[in-house]
């Protein structure tokens, strides 16, 4: 039996701490992340012998599978459904890192950058995905999301030039992401991903957490130990894709016409915080200098000055865990507040209108908000004196909330011209 785990046993050391093998550690959130990628690959090379990546042949060609080949819709819900969890399990997984502090240098901070990389890799994969079908809601998505690239200085136009194959939304596109989605995107991740797992081997496993008891403190033999319950989450989550599959159909709405454009067009679920955030900045502040910054905050995270190294601790100590939890719920009560706010009292534009829209729209309402969050920062630091590993942990859970109140408003509080409605007078 240990034979034929040779394989199994070499990506694991030989030993690992009991402690870190505890399924309320890691919940086993990069296993999955891993099996779900195969499981794309897999359920991706079934899909490619019938797609036609053509403007005139794609929507029917997917009809054509839905229709008429043997589980041919089944295998396009595994995939669509794989997609969306692989994209929740990853950021599932990018929050157990991070809340555990498994980022700190040496061992650990070529992971995590690895790590980021690969989870924008696996955005853009889902977003080059969700054109294939060439369906009214995949084409206008498309359009909406790569409008927003154009808001970079300088280069902006260009480059959304570069990702469309030209100005619009053609069959060039098409290609384009056909080949991006089929080809290089999947490449990389192979590469990268075999480099995540090598560094988690050369490190010793994951950051082992403390101990809770005496017998936690014992190393034991990765098989069975960690293996078995490996295979238990494995297998749970194929289980779960596979049911859920029979009865969620992948979407496919009308052919795509360039002519005619829904209203309203929204972009995939997980951009929609970004085009939420359209509404109330400038383009360039909301689509570009927020994401970046955010995104810059991630990518240094490991090399900011820590008093303590807590990796393996959920949120670094007790202290950081409240500190947490406040600033999620602060989030979660401002947000909503300033995104009405914003809708029918705040209007920069329109008592500064000889200001131009950068300064009225962007710099404004940055200062705004600006101070607000310095307010914030202020009152944690004289309620509860956190130290800087508490303080990020804090920054971390207020703009996760933030952003997930802003994806929640965009999915389901916004109707036609993208007004503020409630969900039952949007129409389905
Ligand atoms: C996208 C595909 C990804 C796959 C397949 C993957 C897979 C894994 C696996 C299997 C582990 C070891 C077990 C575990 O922690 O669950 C791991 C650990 C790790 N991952 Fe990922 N991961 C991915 C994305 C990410 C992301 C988005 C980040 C963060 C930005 C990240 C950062 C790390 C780090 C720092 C470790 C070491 C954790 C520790 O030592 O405790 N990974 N990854």
């Amino acid at each position: 039996m240990q034979k034929n785990l040779t394989f199994l046993l070499h990506i694991h050391p030989k030993k690992v701490s009991k402690a870190s093998i505890r399924y309320t550690y890691t919940y086993g959130l990069g296993g999955m992340t891993a099996l779900l990628i195969l499981l794309q690959f897999f359920t991706g090379i079934l899909l490619k012998f019938v797609y036609i990546p053509l403007p005139s042949k794609a929507y029917d060609s997917i009809l054509f599978l839905q229709h008429q080949v043997l589980f041919g819709q089944y295998v396009r819900n595994i995939h669509h459904l794989g997609g969306v969890m692989l994209i929740i399990l990853a950021f599932l997984h990018l929050m157990r890192v991070f809340f555990t502090e498994a980022f700190h240098p040496p061992v650990r901070s070529g992971n995590w950058i690895i790590g980021l990389c690969m989870f924008l890799l696996l955005m853009f994969s889902n977003f080059t995905g969700y054109l294939m079908p060439w369906d009214q809601l995949s084409y206008w998505a498309v359009t909406v999301v790569t409008n927003m690239f154009s808001y970079i200085p300088l280069i902006g136009p260009h480059l959304t030039g570069f990702i469309r194959g030209g100005t619009d939304v053609t069959g060039a596109t098409l290609m384009n992401f056909f080949n991006f989605h089929t080809a290089i995107i999947p490449l990389t991740l192979i590469i990268l991903m075999t480099f995540h797992f090598w560094k988690v081997r050369k490190a010793g496993g994951v950051a082992p957490p403390r101990p809770r008891s005496e017998k936690e403190k014992r190393l034991v033999s990765s098989y069975p130990g960690l293996v078995v319950r490996e295979a238990v989450v494995a297998l749970t989550l194929l289980a779960f894709l596979f049911i859920l599959a029979v009865f969620k159909d992948a979407p496919m709405h009308e052919r795509a016409n360039p002519a005619f454009s829904p209203n309203p067009v929204k972009a995939p679920w997980y951009f929609i915080g970004i085009q939420e955030m359209l509404m109330h900045f400038h383009p360039f502040v909301g689509a570009i200098l927020i994401p970046v910054t955010i995104l810059g905050f991630l990518f240094y995270l490991p090399w900011i000055h820590y008093p303590k190294n807590n990796a393996g601790i959920w949120f670094s100590s007790p202290l950081g865990r409240k500190v947490a939890g406040v600033s999620a719920l602060i989030a979660l009560g401002l947000t909503p507040l300033l995104i009405i706010a914003d809708e029918y009292w705040i209007h920069f534009n329109l008592w500064f209108p000889s200001l131009p829209s950068i300064i009225s729209e962007g710099l404004f309402p940055v200062v705004f908000y600006g101070i607000l969050f310095y307010l914030y920062l202020l009152f944690l630091r004289k309620r509860y004196h956190p130290n800087t590993n508490e303080i990020v942990q804090a920054i971390f859970a207020f703009f996760l909330m933030t952003y997930t109140v802003l994806s929640l408003t965009g999915l389901f509080f916004r109707g036609p011209g993208m007004m503020l409605m409630w969900p039952w007078q949007i129409a389905p």
